[in-house]
Parts: structure tokens; C-alpha cells; sequence
């Protein structure tokens, strides 16, 4: 009966997709549990002897593995419109989507929550979070203020009329008023939601119910996170997160399966770090270093195509993501993004004030103030790309890893070498053996 959450340790595109679509081939369920289109994951696969990349923002990354039933559970915000045109993609891609699932108590992002997620980001200016523009945290905070739309709301036209009149009664005036934008209509909006009903009404069901099927049969289930700790609403650099719990214990609200019932804890680690959006970030690099590690490790959004913010690894980071999460295993990425480097840096700790810390400052004036203590271990030269077991790699790269391992206090179970499905050495099974 394992139940397996797998989760970002950092802020983000920590290849989470490329993860899930390798144990995607030996689960029955990938479950997205939080977040939305915020979300991007590149999955890369050799298909007749060429690569091909899908990019996912909605649906879980097992969409991609044929035997995989993929479901979106309740912590998740649907973008209706770019639910269907992923789907299409895929169809049109050769990709069988018909298993796909979608929470009865999951939220809708309806149009007008994107025009307050734009707007309000250009009003904070230079307190500006640097969302996504798509709709997450209104939508997510029409769901704490309780006057969301969820999708069983599409089945009952004259409630949904009520709940997108009760939704838009204070938005219209802060949209006109405030906002100086138009208000939008309340037939416009009940008419676009009413006509994805149909065609997603095969899809709808109680996720909570049907995992918990699941797990009681024996089957394995995959909870994948969109984000990552550092993004979390709780956990994270709060006010410069997302607005969905992208932790662990996301899994079980987000889904409606029980704590109880989780094995284990994957993370996934880059090897070095990156943001996307505003925020404090201790380890960036705004030198050749930064450039080189955006260069060579195409580190530009999935979402939105903007250059993502690189710097150093951060083992205070990486410790912090093992105890919130209850990290079981690690799988650090990209560490051929790393060769060539002479020297490669890693930060033990932080300096604020002349004050060492070890962990998370808890005061976020503290984190913002926080200077790296880094360690430096030599660097290797060789390409490990072809490597596929731990002891194929160079004596320096198994000594970062063995080194991070030590400092974020988990094991390093995977490692990632390339982009490709077959780019990575698994070193311990990833996967809890099932009792007989
Ligand atoms: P996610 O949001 O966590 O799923 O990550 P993204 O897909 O946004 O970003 C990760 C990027 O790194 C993608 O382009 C992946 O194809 C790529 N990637 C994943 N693992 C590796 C790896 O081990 N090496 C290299 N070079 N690229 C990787
Ligand atoms: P994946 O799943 C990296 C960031 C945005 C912004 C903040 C809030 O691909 O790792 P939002 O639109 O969610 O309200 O924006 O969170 N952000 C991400 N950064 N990877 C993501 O997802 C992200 N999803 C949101 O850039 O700083
Ligand atoms: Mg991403």
C-alpha cells in the first residue's frame, strides 16, 4: 500500500516532472495535490530514438506514463480553459488522457481572479511578489474567504449563478473603483464556466474516496507537489510564496487522504539553487558564475520564460526541507550542470549580523540580512552524463554529493545527470518495498 510524496526542497523547477515520470512507470495513481498553471514541469522522453519534450503546468506528470490513472485531488486551483488545452496537446501528441480525474471539491480559477492577480501585482510595484499572473492566490483566497467556485458548482447552474454573483457583489467595485479596470459580467463569467461542463463531467469524482480504494487494494499512489517548501504559504519566505501548502503535509489536505497513510518522502534537491520571482535568496550570484549556471542549465521558466534567478547550493535550505517535510529519501538534479566548475561552493550556514546560524532564521528581517558561510570542494572536469551508477562518477562529484548528504542530514537515493528519462543513477530504491 505505498503512498509516496514527492516534493521541491527549494523555491521551485527542482525537475519534480522529470522525478514523477521516473517512478510514474511503477505507480497506479500521480496525484496533484496544490498549486495550479503556476506550476511547469519538463518531462523529456526518447521516443524512437529522438527526444521529446512535454511541458505540464495543470496535470500531473504520470499523465505521461501509460498504465498511470492521473488525478488532480481537492488542494488544487483549475484553470478550465488551460486544463482542456493541455489535454488537447497531449491527444494531439498520441497521448492517452482518457484516465484523467478531477476533485468534485477541487476550485476553479474563474477569469476574473487572473485580472485581480495582474493587477494587484501592478499596484504592489516595487512590493511586488512576481506571480505568475495566473489566477493562484486570489483563487485560493476566494476559497479561505468562502466565496469560491468549485467544480461540483458547474452541475448546478442556478448555484453557480449565486456564487459568481456573491464573488464578483465586493471584486466589481474594488475592479472599478480601485482598479480602474472593468468589472466583469456576471453572464460572461456563469456562461464560460457552464460550457466546460460537459466535457469534463466524465472526469469528475471523489478523489478522496477513490485513493483511498486504492491504497487499501495495494496499489501505489504518488502525491506530487507543484513548488516547493521555500514557496509554501506556511513554510516558506512568506510574503514571497505561492498561496497553496507545497510542503508534505500538503498531500493529506490536498488530497484527502490521511497522514496515517503515507510512506515516505522524496525531495527533490537541485544541485545548486534557483528562484524565480521576488524574494530573499542568500546563495544568488549576480556574477559569471550566475550566468553560467542559467546557460548551462537552461534555467529559464517553464511557465513564463523568465530567467530564473541561480546561485550556490544551500544545505541550510536542504536541512530545513528534510524537517519540514520528513524527507525519507533525496534526489539531487542537474549535477552535470556543475562540471567544469574548478571550485564548487556550498553553503553551511548563514552569517546575519555577524551572528552564525545554522538553521532557518525564524525572523524574516534576519533571512533577508543573511550572508552564506560556504565551504568549497573541488570541482571535476569530466562528463558524468553517461554515468548510471554512483561509483562511475568522478571522485570530487561523489564527494559533493556524500557532502550535501551529510549536511542536509537524508539520503541521497537518485542523482540527476542530464534531462533525458535515462539520465540518472539511482542509487537506492526510491520506491518502499510492499509487505508480501
Ligand atoms: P519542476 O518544476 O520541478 O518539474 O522542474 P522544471 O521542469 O521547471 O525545471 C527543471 C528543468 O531541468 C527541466 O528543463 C528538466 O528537463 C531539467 N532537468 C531535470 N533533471 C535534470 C538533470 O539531472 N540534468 C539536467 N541537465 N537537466 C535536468
Ligand atoms: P514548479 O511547480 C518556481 C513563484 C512565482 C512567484 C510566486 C507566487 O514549476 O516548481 P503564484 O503565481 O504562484 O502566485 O506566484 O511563486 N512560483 C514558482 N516558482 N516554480 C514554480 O512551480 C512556481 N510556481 C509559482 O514565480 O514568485
Ligand atoms: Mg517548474
Amino acid at each position: 500500500m505505498p503512498a509516496i510524496v514527492l516534493v521541491g526542497a527549494q523555491w521551485g523547477d527542482e525537475g519534480k516532472g522529470k522525478a514523477t515520470d521516473l517512478l510514474g512507470s511503477s505507480v497506479d495513481y500521480v496525484v496533484k495535490f496544490n498549486g495550479g498553471n503556476n506550476a511547469g514541469h519538463t518531462v523529456v522522453i526518447e521516443k524512437d530514438g529522438k527526444r521529446e519534450k512535454y511541458a505540464l503546468h495543470l496535470l500531473p506528470s504520470g499523465i505521461l506514463s501509460p498504465n498511470c490513472v492521473p488525478v488532480i485531488g481537492n488542494g488544487v486551483v483549475i484553470d478550465l480553459s488551460v486544463l482542456f488545452e493541455e489535454l488537447d496537446g497531449l491527444d494531439g501528441r498520441g497521448v492517452d488522457t482518457s484516465k484523467l480525474l478531477v476533485s468534485a471539491n477541487a476550485h476553479v480559477i474563474p477569469s476574473y481572479n487572473r485580472t485581480i492577480d495582474k493587477v494587484t501585482e501592478r499596484f504592489l510595484g516595487k512590493r511586488r511578489i512576481g506571480t505568475t499572473g495566473r489566477g493562484i492566490g486570489p483563487t485560493y483566497a476566494d476559497k479561505m474567504n468562502r466565496i469560491g467556485i468549485r467544480i461540483q458548482d458547474l452541475y448546478d447552474e442556478k448555484i453557480l449563478r449565486q456564487k459568481v454573483e456573491a464573488a464578483l457583489e465586493v471584486k466589481n467595485q474594488v475592479l472599478a473603483k480601485i482598479y480602474n479596470t472593468r468589472a466583469a459580467a456576471v453572464d460572461e463569467v456563469v456562461t464560460e464556466l457552464l460550457s466546460y461542463a460537459a466535457r469534463l463531467a466524465p472526469m469528475v469524482a471523489d478523489t478522496s474516496l477513490v485513493l483511498s480504494q486504492a491504497l487499501d487494494r495495494g496499489d501505489t499512489v504518488l502525491f506530487e507537489a507543484g513548488q516547493a517548501t521555500l514557496l509554501d504559504v506556511d513554510h516558506g519566505t512568506y510574503p514571497y510564496v505561492t498561496s497553496s501548502n507545497a510542503v508534505a503535509a500538503g498531500a493529506c489536505t490536498g488530497s484527502g487522504v490521511p497522514p496515517t497513510r503515507i510512506d515516505s518522502v522524496i525531495a527533490i534537491l537541485k544541485a545548486y539553487t534557483t528562484r524565480v520571482g521576488e524574494g530573499p535568496f542568500p546563495t544568488e550570484l549576480h556574477d559569471d558564475n550566475g550566468e553560467f549556471l542559467r546557460k548551462t542549465g537552461a534555467e529559464y521558466g517553464t511557465t513564463t520564460g523568465r530567467p530564473r534567478r541561480c546561485g550556490w547550493m544551500d544545505t541550510v535550505v536542504g536541512r530545513y526541507a528534510t524537517r519540514i517535510n520528513g524527507v525519507t529519501d533525496f534526489v539531487i538534479t542537474k549535477l552535470d550542470v556543475l562540471t567544469g566548475l574548478p571550485k564548487v561552493p556550498i553553503c553551511v550556514a548563514y552569517d546575519v549580523d555577524g551572528v552564525r546560524h545554522d538553521e532557518m532564521p525564524v525572523n524574516q528581517t534576519d533571512f533577508h540580512h543573511a550572508t552564506p558561510v560556504y565551504e568549497e570542494l573541488d570541482g571535476w572536469w569530466e562528463d558524468i552524463t553517461h554515468c548510471r551508477s554512483f561509483d562511475e562518477l568522478p571522485a570530487n562529484a561523489q564527494a559533493y554529493v556524500m557532502r550535501v548528504e551529510e549536511l542536509i542530514g537524508a539520503r541521497v537515493s537518485a542523482i540527476g545527470v542530464g534531462p533525458g528519462r535515462d539520465e540518472i543513477i539511482e542509487r537506492f530504491p526510491l520506491k518502499p518495498a510492499v509487505a508480501s
